[in-house]
């Protein structure tokens, strides 16, 4: 005990306890009430327990209205209250992340029943955590009678009418269940069903609907659709459910279906028609506890669902009833949690990035935070209208969310309300600087374009050194060792202007000597000579010694040879990726087909529609990219060039077809355009020119006349197989 304790709390630590409550209350109401949460969970569980921690160190200061005192939400007033039959529980949480989080729960279990190390692994049950709020089925005979939400634990909402518009949960179940049955689990969102939801909100937004807004996570939309009032609006919320666990039960067990397990339960649950998570498994001590733990961690990002952890279960109900509750808590059960991946943090500066094509990104510069297992400390802002709408401002505290290999953004600001009193006024909005932060050229919106552009091209620094490292990557011609801290002194030292001068590195310099054009001083030299000017001129480069200075020049040798799409992709045309690339040079086999090319003739090429086409004109018009490509070519760069490919035979081309009377499933228009894009035409009346006649139902005069000239006549199927080329 800390000596301070024996005096009682202190007027700072009572000030900070109201503070505490206030806090705690405000961001409950808006969690579970309004269904718009302002700050991340961790933040809430953090005062949370930073509040649990003053009361338990002045237990004078715990009083009945504490947010401590409450298990979960207060009930919308517009729902009917029930009284959960046996209440709704929360689990204890084990916050650290590493495998002793279910060590110590192991342990703990071990030390309470009185085991040894010499007997045997205790036997659980594995589940994920679902994230999303949990529901107390009721059924009655069998029948769906009532479906409440947890409340406060003892008290819930009565959403009955909601639930049942959930196809995923059994409103009758099949005859011998007990009487009274309650099942308890987890309502969720799945994550494409959000995406949807929320594109279908924005749109509803765009058009002008009011009081529309879009949900934060998965986990509100579900909370919002199931504290929906009206039911017709929450049965366009597509929800799902898990089922993990029993509430009453009459006749009690013995009675009734036969299970002393956990598993055993949950597979009962399944056989009456509820889901279960297929990820559940049975584990055998602390050991395979671990292994599940980082097993389904791995598998987070790729569910379908979000999960924030997993939760382990005894498995014996036998034991579960001796080991029995402490306080709110089961002893039998924890919850296990995963590295938050929404975290608060605040907002230290709001930079303008440029990126390779030019593109002026806001990004974050926040205040080092630990989110989805890394420190963060840029936040991308997407672009203007974003930042705006979202109002970061500097100084603001905002949620971060990173989660799976996806950049950190920045969701939302902390809502003032819930920030400290003492808070500084804010700073201004966010506006979208005129010119380039870099190379002060105009920054340009083009209309129906959500992105500013720097409109300085090579010219910008900034644009320059990510134009080199695109080039340079291991998917372009690959320089090994050329990152972005080599990229940079070379670009600001103004060694490198442009890409060419990648491979005649120290050449500017010598050149403005000798007052000749680097292209004239290049080409009198030998090759010895050459890399040995590039030597020195890396040597010259601070922190740059003789050996990484040899390995660079060696890697520009070595990546001189190189591929026909690896250098299409890497001059960093815009929209030209790397499967564009391969396309193109499969096609002209030659760079200078390639670059000689109509638009016309590249949109012949598979994967190239109007918006490349043009960008690969426009790229090749401009004389100083031709002449960026012929000094690379005087480099020495190098690739095997081909034939073109011949053009595809497209099955139908040379074909005339006509359609007549309708088909099982293609209409008309679906037919024709079928047809035509696989070569064919269609045509109005037959003649004795008519390659085939498509019949459907009902098909009239035209199939008699197929008939009278010797016409091939086809059904759709057949059609289809034509189409795919398999006739
Ligand atoms: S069991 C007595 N199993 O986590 C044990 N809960 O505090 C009751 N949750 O609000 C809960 N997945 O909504 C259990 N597989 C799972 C769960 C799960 C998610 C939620 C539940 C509850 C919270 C536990």
């Amino acid at each position: 005990m800390n000596t301070a304790d024996l005096f009682g709390p202190s007027a700072l630590e009572r000030a900070r306890l109201v503070w505490l409550h206030n806090t705690l209350h405000a961001h409950a109401h808006r969690y579970y009430v309004l269904d718009e949460p302002s700050v991340p969970d961790a933040e809430y569980d953090r005062l949370f327990h930073e509040l649990q921690g003053l009361e338990l160190r002045y237990p004078e200061l715990l009083t009945a209205d504490s947010p401590t005192q409450r298990v979960g939400g207060r009930a919308l007033a517009q729902f009917a209250q029930v009284r959960h039959a046996l209440p709704m529980l929360s689990i204890r949480t084990e916050t650290d992340t590493q495998g002793s989080g279910a060590e110590n729960f192991d342990a703990r279990l071990r030390r309470e029943l009185g085991l040894t190390e010499l007997d045997a692994p205790l036997d659980y049950v594995a589940e994920p955590k679902f994230d999303g709020l949990a529901m107390s089925l009721r059924y009655e005979k069998g029948v769906l009678v009532q479906a409440a939400t947890r409340g406060d634990g003892e008290m819930g909402e009565e959403v009955t009418q909601n639930i049942r518009t959930i196809g995923q949960i059994p409103l009758r179940l099949p005859l011998g269940v007990p009487a009274v049955l309650e099942v308890r689990g987890e309502v969720y969102m799945r994550r494409d069903d959000f995406e949807t939801l929320n594109q279908r909100q924005r749109e509803k937004i765009a058009a002008g609907a009011k009081g529309e807004k879009t949900f934060v996570n998965p986990r509100n939309a579900a909370a919002g659709a199931v504290r929906q009032l009206d039911p017709a609006i929450a049965a366009q919320r597509p929800l799902s459910f898990f089922a993990y666990g029993l509430g009453e039960i009459t006749p009690a067990l013995k009675g009734g279906p036969d299970f002393v397990t956990h598993l055993e339960l949950l597979l009962t649950l399944k056989s009456w028609g509820f889901p279960v998570s297929t990820l559940v498994q049975q584990a055998h001590g602390a050991t395979e506890l671990v292994a599940f733990y980082a097993d389904i961690g791995a598998q987070r990002d790729s569910l379908g669902f979000d999960i924030d952890g997993v939760v382990y279960k005894v498995n014996s109900l036998v034991l579960q009833r001796r080991l029995g509750f402490v306080t709110r808590e089961p002893r039998w059960a924890v919850a296990h949690k995963f590295p938050a991946q929404e975290m608060q943090t605040t907002v230290l500066a709001i930079d303008v990035q440029v990126g390779r094509t030019g593109k002026l990104t806001p990004v974050a510069k926040l205040a080092p935070v630990f989110v989805g297992g890394v420190t963060v400390t840029n936040a991308t802002l997407h672009n203007e209208d974003e930042a705006r709408r979202k109002d970061v401002r500097v100084g603001d505290t905002v949620i971060v969310r990173r989660a799976g290999d996806v950049i950190p953004e920045v969701v939302s600001v902390v809502f003032p309300e819930s920030a400290s009193p003492e808070a500084p006024p804010r700073g201004a909005m966010f506006t979208m600087p005129g010119s380039c932060p870099v190379c002060n050229s105009l920054a340009v919106r083009e209309e129906g374009e959500a992105d500013y552009r720097c409109t300085g091209g090579l010219y910008c620094r900034a644009q320059r050194k990510q134009a080199l490292l695109h080039f340079a990557q291991r998917r372009a011609v690959e320089v090994e060792g050329l990152g972005d801290k080599l990229v940079d002194q070379l670009v600001d030292a103004g060694v490198i202007h442009t890409l060419p001068d990648l491979y005649r590195l120290g050449f500017r310099a010598m050149a403005e000597i000798e007052q000749v054009t680097t292209d004239a001083l290049y080409a009198r030299l030998s090759d010895t000579e050459r890399q040995h000017i590039a030597l020195e001129q890396l040597k010259s480069l601070e922190r740059m010694a003789q050996l990484s200075a040899q390995n660079i020049v060696q890697a520009l040798e070595k990546s001189k040879q190189t591929t026909l799409p690896r250098f299409l992709f890497g001059l960093g045309i815009r929209h030209v990726g790397e499967a564009t690339a391969k396309e193109l040079a499969r096609h002209f086999g030659k760079l200078d087909a390639v670059m000689q090319a109509s638009e016309a003739q590249l949109l012949e090429v598979a994967d190239v529609g109007p918006i490349v086409a043009k960008s690969l004109r426009t790229f090749f018009d401009q004389a100083h990219n031709r002449e960026v490509v012929e000094q690379l070519r005087a480099c020495g760069l190098s690739w095997p060039e081909g034939d073109p490919a011949p053009l595809a035979v497209q099955p139908l081309s040379g074909k005339t077809l006509v359609l007549t009377g309708t088909l099982p499933s293609l209409d008309r228009e679906q037919a024709k355009a079928r047809i035509e894009a696989a070569g064919g035409k269609v045509a109005g009346s037959v003649s004795k020119k008519t390659s085939f006649v498509v019949a459907g139902a009902e098909a009239g005069s035209k199939l008699e006349k197929a008939r009278e000239l010797g016409v091939p006549v086809l059904d759709e199927a057949e059609l289809l197989e034509m189409l795919n080329g398999r006739v």
